[in-house]
């Protein structure tokens, strides 16, 4: 399993969000030498299947994100269909429920040592209160945020993918074990583009995330490599 990051670069998650394979291969050997994980997300993986995880892969550790959610029998079977691709990181939502993360785990064993980080997601950042209501859910968004985080890692979760706003309560109820994984960083002074709450990613580690994914503010840069390194610089 990816360790803990060690590093400030160690710490930057660069999401290849795009449909275009050469324009994937091209940020991720751009940013590789840069950051510690490479994400590829549900719009590249379903241009292009798994043969998009082995060619990223080739530059460095993949994230494959692509939030599972099935029935326990058919998400076991994705994770083993995935193992051969050897992700660093898999998402799964924890809304699936406690039998379905557990078979995730149990299938997720067979890579040994090696196996993927399993992460999941609780409630969607797109998600508002009204929206949660609608489905069903009384509780307010943070309150089942905190509640699927803690029924995910109970049953075999190793992280949770969180917004920077989620990072506080979550180790406040669940202490030091889960792995964060946290999108909705911007540099200070970037483009927000479509993110609306959003934290630097000096805020984020500080408030305890070990990995912050970075979109648009390396791979729409000037210099993508450069833009990197300026956020390792101002993290370490
Ligand atoms: O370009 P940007 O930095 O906003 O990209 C953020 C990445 O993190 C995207 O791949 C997006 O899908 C993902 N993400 C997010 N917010 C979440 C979960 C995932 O922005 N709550």
């Amino acid at each position: 399993m990816l360790a803990r990051p060690a590093t400030a670069a160690a710490r930057l998650v660069a999401a290849l969000d795009t449909p275009d394979l050469a324009r994937a291969e091209g940020w991720a050997a751009a940013l590789a030498p840069h950051v510690g994980v490479l994400k590829v997300g549900l719009e590249l993986f379903t241009a292009l299947g798994p043969e998009t995880v082995r060619r990223i892969g080739a530059h460095g550790p993949v994230f494959l994100d692509l939030k599972l959610h099935d029935i326990p029998n058919t998400v076991a079977g994705a994770v083993r269909s995935l193992l051969p691709l050897r992700p660093a990181m898999l998402t799964l939502h924890a809304a699936g429920g406690a039998p379905m993360i557990a078979a995730a785990r149990e299938a997720a064993e067979q890579a040994g040592a090696e196996r993927p980080i399993l992460l999941a997601v609780t409630v969607l950042t797109s998600i508002d209160a009204a929206t949660l209501a609608s489905t069903g859910v009384a509780a307010s968004p943070a309150e089942q945020v905190v509640r699927l985080a803690r029924l995910a890692m109970a049953a075999g979760a190793d992280g949770l993918v969180c917004s920077p706003h989620e990072v506080a309560p979550i180790r406040a109820a669940l202490g030091q074990a889960p792995l964060l994984v946290v999108p909705g960083v911007r540099p200070a002074g970037s483009a927000l583009g479509d993110q609306a709450r959003v934290a630097t990613p000096r805020d984020a580690v500080a408030a305890g995330a070990d990995w912050i994914v970075l979109g648009r503010p390396l791979t729409q840069a000037a210099d993508p490599a450069a833009a990197a390194r300026a956020i390792a610089a101002e993290l370490a």
